[in-house]
Order: C-alpha cells, then structure tokens, then sequence
C-alpha cells in the first residue's frame, strides 16, 4: 500500500525518484508525486495516474536537486487525483510529507487544526500530519535546524493514531531528509556519500547492497554522508547493517511481457531455492534450523494453526493437507483478519504459522501479534528477509522466492507449499513417517523442477484454451483435498487479472447449490489428477457436461484416460498425491494470465490492488 523513496546525495535526485518509484510501483498506482530541494525552495510534482503522467511532468520541467521524496499511491483517503496524492505540505508550504499508513484519529486533528486557522487542499489524512508537524515547528522557534524539524516531527507522531511509514523535508534544509515508521515498511539504503530511504529492499537493489530495516517507532535522519538512528523519544536504537541477499536483476522485467509470467518461469527454481540445503537424503527428513524449536517440542505439539491472507492462506491451506498427510497432526488454517478478533478456543501446545510473502501484511501482523499475546508461539513462513512478520515471528522458514513484483502472487505459493511439504516430512519423521515415505517425498520433491518445466512448454496450449473462454462472464474452479485451496488460488488468479467472476468449490459441494450456475456460457476447470478421488473428480465433471457446461480438465499423464469427456484437456505430470497441488496450480497460473492478456488487462497492475496490503 504505498510506496516510498527518499534520496539524498551528490547525484541527481529527480531520475533516482523516478525509477525508484517505477520500481516500487507495485505497492500502488493510482497517482504519483514527489518534492525535491532547489535553490529556489521546494518543488513539488504530483500527477493522478501512473508513474509515466509524474515522469513526463518532471521532463517538461526539469530542476537540479540532490535530495528530494516521492510518493507512488494507493488511496484510502480520498480519491486519485492530483490534490490528493502524495508529497503534501504544511501550512507555510516549507514542510513536505510522504507517508504510507493511515492515519486513525486524522478527523479530531484536522477539526482542531482547522479552527486554528489551518486550511487543507486535499482529502487525504496525510495532508493533516503535514500540517500538525509545522504547526509544532512554528512553536519550536528555540531550536533550529535539523534539531527543530526533528522536534517537530516527533511532537506531531505524538499525537497521531494508526500507521505510518513517512518521508519528511524542508526547504531550509537541503539534503535532509527524516523518516520514522510504526506499522509500514522503511528501509534505509546506505551508500559512501548517499543515503536512501524506501519501502522496499528491492527497489534500492540498483544503488546499494547495503540496508538497515526499520523497526516500529524507528526515527532516522539522513545526510549524504551519515544517517542518525534512534527512536521516536530520542534513544539512540540497535539496529543491523545487512546485505541484500539478491542481484538487482532480480527485481528486472527481462525479456518477459510481464512480470508475472517471468515470475510463473521461474518457479522451478523457486522450488529448488526453497528446498536448497534443507533436505536430509541419509535421514529421509528436512532440516528447518529457524524453527527454533527442538525435535522433542515438535513432537509433543497437538495442534498448528496456520494464517494468512489471499494467496498466503491458500498456500496454507495446502499446507494443512499435507501436514495432516504425513504427520497425523491437526492443522487448522484462518484468514488473519478473523482470526485476530476471533473467540478462537486456543489450546496450550498449539504452534501458529503465519504465511507472508510481503512480511507486511496488516492482518497478518496483526494475527501474529493476537497469537503472541495469548501465550502462544508463532512462526513466520515469509520472503522479505528484515519484514516486520519475519522480524517479529518466534522464528520461522524463509522463502528465498526472491522478489516478487507482479501483484498477482504467483511463485510465492509455490514456494510456500514447498516449505509446507518440508514442514510436513519434517513433522512426519518426528512422528509416524517411515524413512522409505520419507525418502519416497524426497525423490518426489527433487523432481518437481522438471515437472513444472514441462507443464511452462505448455503455455502457448494454454493460451489457445484462454482465448477461447476469455469472453465468458464467470469461470467456476473445482478440485478436492489439496486440490480444493488450488481451485480457490485458480479463481482468485482470475479474478485479480482478468476481472472475470470466478470462484472456486470443492467439487462435492457441486449438487449443493452451485450447480445452478451451470450453462453453456460458464466454464468450468476441473481438477481432476489420478488420484484417491479420480473417480469422484470424474462424476462431478460429468454432472456438468449433463448441463451443458464447457470444462476445462486439468488431469495428470498416465492413467485412465477420460479426458475426451471435457471439452478441453490439460495434461500434466504426476506427482504424489500430497506434492501435486504444487503442479497443478502452474496450469491455472497460466490460463489467468493468458486470458488476461487476451482481454488486454494491466497485468502486473490490476486495478484497484495492490501487492502488499499494510492497512486493515
Ligand atoms: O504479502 P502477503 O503474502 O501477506 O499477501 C497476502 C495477500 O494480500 C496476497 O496473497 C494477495 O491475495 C495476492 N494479490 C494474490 O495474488
């Protein structure tokens, strides 16, 4: 929600925003802005719409500037329109603010302030900290610079509730820059002679390998060539300098038309990221050291409950097929935003999970926090490396899925479901698992690269299906057990992109309702691999094709061939049961994109989203 980037240096800083913001575009697109110092004060350029209306303004009016702020949006205050969007200024118009959060308590201070004399050009909630903040700096006239407007900003975070990630400057303080967080993201990027500030690691990649993540009520000032740390009441703060554990060229489009269907490529190697180092052929077991639990504490849990959102929960769901498999231990999954103001009947040996690509999911924060208050130990399975979640978890498995830019999660769920197929032969060997099952979902696992490799030469088979159904109203996605969280990935895959309704049922729930739906205009896929419930999968489809329903049957190679029953087939190879979720949400991955480029939709940047949702 929101993305952030500050610079101060020797070089240019116009060109640094610009790209830094195309780079953290993913957090929000709805408008863009930013404030720079020049010799002549502050300026400032802000533009409803994408990155590209800020750059082309910018290009028309070019300043010199080595330190500046920018802002790339995603409203909840007001609409995106150029008054609204970020940088906003102070009454006096010295003090510009960049912030990412929501400000709770924003009507009671904007009421005050207003009878104070204050007037406001925009809608927006961050609008009313900027002025809070220069209404404290006039009444500091007995300190002076940096020191004032560091006063300044601290006595206004004072007062606010909710969240905030901000960038502060002034114009009579050049290559200053101040930033403070509590609930959103910011990092500092460090360089010799030039410091950054961003909401996301990745999009400091091309300038520094060098970071510090901040941490809730962090307080940083950054001068070209040192920045100051303490917290908001004025103690100096630890903090780690750490390196950036991916290349710039992570974070690159490539030679993909999106950065979803590059993400989609990679995920052979997603999987063998997640499970590199982590597998134990001579034992028949997987080593998660982050667990920070011994082997004895692991087998005497009697419960794990997993959480998450969107994707997350999906790939968590997955999860608990796969636990309950090969460990015979309960797992229960929840949306992090019920959860956490749940009644949720909580027994003493119970290990929460919390699933987060980003780290900084509001709700799942906020979950991570609830299960921690109740006494209980929580584990992060994440990929930002230095996310709030990762930082705040009792430990956890990192993903190391590298960075995921396309707002629609693609290799982060097959990832998750790597780590949970690791966590469940892991459990499973502390239990009842053999180590010939072990070794049997060890050999499975190392060949799933290949596997998924296969089903990518498909895509342009996919693409032929896509093309022929894009113009359907809705799609319904089918599938059981470990199948079912697939379906539900499938149809939130194509409802994010396409902007078709779809939804996704276990197939039994079919003749309970949703069958109603069915007619010749509403597509459904049906996944359907040889497995425990072939057959079951099998008669579902064919209750559809009774109604006149096209299917789209996603099956596996080998096998009982009744694929000439649905109208399309896509074949794939077979796994165990327990690992073949993880194959066959590629598929469904691919039809979403393909019949989103078919419809012509933004892709990466589906309307109305945003990649990591920091606000409840
Ligand atoms: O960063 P997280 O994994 O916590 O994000 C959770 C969801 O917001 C996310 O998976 C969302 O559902 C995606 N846009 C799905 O494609």
């Amino acid at each position: 929600m929101c993305g952030i980037i500050a610079y101060v240096g020797d070089r240019e800083a116009q060109p640094i925003l610009l790209d830094g913001l195309s780079r953290l575009e993913y957090r929000g697109y709805d408008s863009a802005g930013l404030a720079v110092h020049t010799a002549g004060g502050l300026r400032v350029q802000k533009k409803a719409g994408r990155i590209a209306a800020l750059s082309a303004a910018v290009a028309r009016q070019p300043v010199s500037s080595t330190s500046g702020i920018s802002h790339t949006r995603w409203a909840t205050h007001g609409e995106p329109t150029d008054a609204n969007a970020h940088p906003h200024l102070d009454q006096s118009g010295n003090i510009a603010l960049v912030h990412n959060g929501v400000i709770e308590n924003f009507h009671e201070l904007k009421q005050a302030l207003t009878l104070q004399g204050h007037v406001f050009h925009s809608a927006t909630d961050t609008e009313v900290l900027a002025h809070l903040i220069g209404e404290h700096y006039e009444k500091l006239a007995t300190l002076s610079g940096v020191a004032r407007l560091s006063a300044a900003v601290r006595a206004a975070l004072g007062e606010v509730d909710g969240t905030y990630g901000i960038a502060v400057i002034h114009r009579d303080l050049p290559n200053v820059v101040i930033g403070a967080r509590r609930g959103s993201p910011l990092v500092v990027g460090i360089g010799a002679t030039e410091k950054f500030l961003s909401s996301d690691a990745a999009a400091l990649a091309p300038y520094t390998q060098k970071v510090v993540y901040l941490k809730d009520f962090d307080f940083v000032t950054l001068q070209p060539g040192q920045f100051d740390l303490q917290n908001l009441g004025g103690r100096d703060t630890d903090y780690e300098i750490k390196e950036l554990d991916f290349k710039p060229e992570a974070a690159e489009q490539g030679a993909f038309a999106h950065f979803m269907l590059k993400e989609i490529f990679e995920q052979p190697e997603t999987i063998r990221n997640a499970m590199r180092g982590r597998v134990d052929k001579d034992t028949a077991t997987a080593h998660l050291g982050g667990l920070n639990l011994t082997g004895e504490q692991l087998r005497d849990l009697r419960r794990i409950i997993v959480l998450g959102c969107g994707t997350a929960l999906y790939a968590g769901m997955v999860g608990k097929h796969m636990i309950e498999n090969a460990a015979l231990l309960p797992v229960e999954t929840d949306f992090s935003s019920e959860f956490r103001y749940r009644n949720t009947p909580l027994e003493n040996d119970t290990l929460f999970f919390v699933v987060s690509q980003s780290g900084e999911t509001a709700d799942t924060l906020g979950a991570l926090r609830e299960a921690q208050r109740k006494g209980h130990r929580a584990l992060g399975i994440c990929n930002n490396v230095g996310s709030t979640i990762a930082r705040e978890s009792d430990g956890g498995v990192y993903m190391h899925a590298g960075p995921e830019i396309g707002v629609a999660a693609t290799k982060s769920f097959i990832s998750q479901a790597t780590v949970f197929a690791l966590l469940a032969l892991k459990l499973g060997r502390l239990r009842h698992l053999s180590a010939s099952a072990g070794g049997e979902i060890i050999e499975a696992l190392e060949k799933l690269p290949a596997q998924v490799e296969v089903i990518l030469q498909q895509s342009d088979a996919i693409k032929n299906i896509a093309e022929k159904y894009a113009d359907s109203r809705s799609m319904l996605f089918f599938g059981r057990l470990g199948n079912y969280p697939v379906a539900l990935e499938g149809a939130l895959k194509m409802k994010e992109i396409s902007y078709l309704h779809a939804e996704g049922y276990p197939s039994s729930e079919l003749k309970h309702g949703v069958i109603a739906l069915i007619d010749k205009k509403t597509p459904s896929v049906v996944i359907a691999p040889h497995d425990s419930l072939y057959d079951k999968n099998m008669n579902s489809l064919q209750e559809i094709k009774a109604r006149c329903g096209p299917v789209i049957c996603l099956t596996t190679c080998g096998g009982r061939d009744t694929g000439h029953l649905a109208d399309e087939v896509i074949k794939i190879p077979q796994t165990l049961e327990l690992l073949q979720p993880i194959l066959n949400v590629v598929p469904l991955q691919l039809l979403a994109y393909h019949t989103a480029a078919a419809l012509g939709r933004d892709i990466d940047k589906p309307r109305n989203l945003a990649k990591s949702v920091t606000v409840e």
